[in-house]
């Protein structure tokens, strides 16, 4: 059975505005720049109810969320990765623009890892910023059991802010049976694949449920939000504890810190923002698209001692494209329920009525679902690739470029709002297109899909070369 979050609550007993929470558990940060990382089975209870029981997660070192990684920029980074899972895994490293070989997409860039072995990742992270980084094999499921973790990028040089003002909030959407635990026995359902991908009834953050911060009255924090969930699109409201934004996808905005009404805000699965505050008084982040929900409690205390000023941070150095001699293409997006399903062809072969419950592929980009074999189109390095995307079916979705970083350039033929931000995965709306560019700079296969983890699993998934 599954509840939803007002059956939740009734059943806890709770309502999310008291302060229910335990202190927050922060997942504990690494240092240097070589180090271990395992992933395997861990017991872990996702809500804070004394009757809820404990779920069997998969997690990195034990634990959920897993570690924080924590590098500088231009740092060589080593991590030994060993799979203690009972299936095959790998690691993706969201948002990082590092080399093709270690983007960690099974079956693309790597074997998986089989379980009792392990895979070397080593890497460069050119850019500072808020990135994550998770399971990318059967990322559908494996995410959605809590194989993620953050992943910050200090800048080469500069100020930056001590521990206690700067907090890593991870959000999560979680699918709970009636005892409390994970809901397994629902991974997988079609009913989810050909909708909007596995939405959860619990939120938690850093793997609590509705945990508390402690912040210093008046003093710089910053807040760095990742949606780390599988398909839940989170909206938040800033303005309503003063927050002004930093960067989106670890991209600093020109103007930050910043005001500018980004209203509603809305942060798709795995898309980050950092919101940095000064408060006078305790908030609690909320989620907002439907009834209110709390993720976690800010306890604002009395001023603090040697609190260390912000410092905005500087640009990455992203190669801007260029808008003359582009490499254009257009890329449909079409199927799921309510869509167009005729014309879709999965392993060549047009499918029919009654093949989509079997081949569980109901979403297609030009009419191909989930195309494998053969790249989306194929370019050369440093050209400046323009992707002009439609979004033709019924639901929102989160689309990610890997190892680039794009410009987001027009919407409907509107133009933008706010100057072009950089992001590395953008929502579209139903009916609506979107341009985007960047210069393919970095030699391999790239994916591009959609972060709703059901919809790539279902048919959202392609990748270009860049040769
Ligand atoms: Cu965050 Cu293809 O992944
Ligand atoms: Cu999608």
């Amino acid at each position: 059975m599954q509840l939803n979050r007002r059956q939740m609550l009734k059943w806890m007993g709770a309502t999310t505005s008291l302060a229910l929470g335990q202190p927050a558990l922060f997942a504990r940060a690494a240092t240097g720049t070589e180090i271990e990382l395992e992933a395997a089975p861990v017991m872990h209870k996702l809500h804070h109810a004394p009757e809820a029981q404990a779920s069997t997660l998969w997690g990195y070192d034990g634990q959920v969320t897993g570690p924080t990684l924590r590098f500088r920029q231009g740092e060589k980074v080593t991590i030994h990765f060993t799979n203690n899972l009972p299936e095959p895994t790998s690691i993706h490293w969201h948002g990082l623009r590092i080399a093709n070989a270690m983007d960690g997409v099974s079956g693309l860039t790597q074997e998986p890892v089989q379980p009792g072995e392990s895979f070397t990742y080593e890497f460069v992270a050119p850019d500072a910023g808020t990135y994550w980084y998770h399971a990318h094999h059967k990322s559908w499921e494996q995410v959605a059991r809590g194989l993620y973790g953050g992943l910050i990028i200090d800048p080469a040089e500069g100020e930056i802010l001590p521990e206690t003002q700067d907090h890593l909030v991870i959000m999560d959407d979680w699918r709970l049976n009636e005892t409390g635990r994970f809901d397994a026995a629902s991974l997988g359902a079609p009913m989810d694949w050909s909708h909007d991908g596995r939405l959860g009834n619990w939120l938690t953050v850093n793997g609590e449920s509705l945990p508390r911060f402690s912040l210093c009255k008046g003093a710089s924090h910053l807040l760095r939000l990742v949606n780390a969930s599988n398909s839940r699109i989170m909206e938040i409201d800033p303005e309503r504890f003063g927050g002004k934004i930093i960067s989106f996808d670890g991209q600093a905005l020109p103007n930050a810190p910043t005001a500018l009404g980004y209203k509603p805000l809305l942060l798709g699965p795995a898309q980050r923002v950092d919101i940095l505050v000064e408060p006078q008084e305790s908030f609690t982040l909320e989620e907002l698209s439907r009834e209110p929900f709390a993720f976690c409690f800010f306890d604002v205390t009395t001023p603090c001692e040697n609190v260390a000023p912000f410092v905005p941070p500087r640009p990455n150095p992203l190669p801007v494209p260029a808008k003359a001699n582009r490499f254009k293409f257009d890329l449909r997006m079409t199927g799921g329920a309510m869509g167009r399903l005729g014309d879709i062809v999965y392993q060549g072969e047009k499918m029919q009525r009654g093949d989509f419950q079997r081949t569980k592929q109901f979403w297609a980009f030009n009419n191909v679902a989930n195309l494998a074999e053969e790249p989306l189109f194929t370019v050369k390095q440093g050209e400046a690739v323009e992707l002009n995307v439609i979004n033709e079916t019924a639901f929102m979705h989160a689309m990610h470029v890997h190892g680039h970083h794009f410009l987001v350039e027009d919407r409907d033929g509107n133009g933008v709002e706010f100057d072009p931000l950089w992001r590395d995965t953008f929502l579209i709306g139903t009916q609506q297109s979107t341009q985007i560019a960047f210069v393919a700079d970095n030699p391999g296969k790239w994916l591009f899909h959609c972060h709703m983890l059901e919809h790539a699993a279902s048919g959202m998934n392609a990748w270009f070369q860049v040769e």
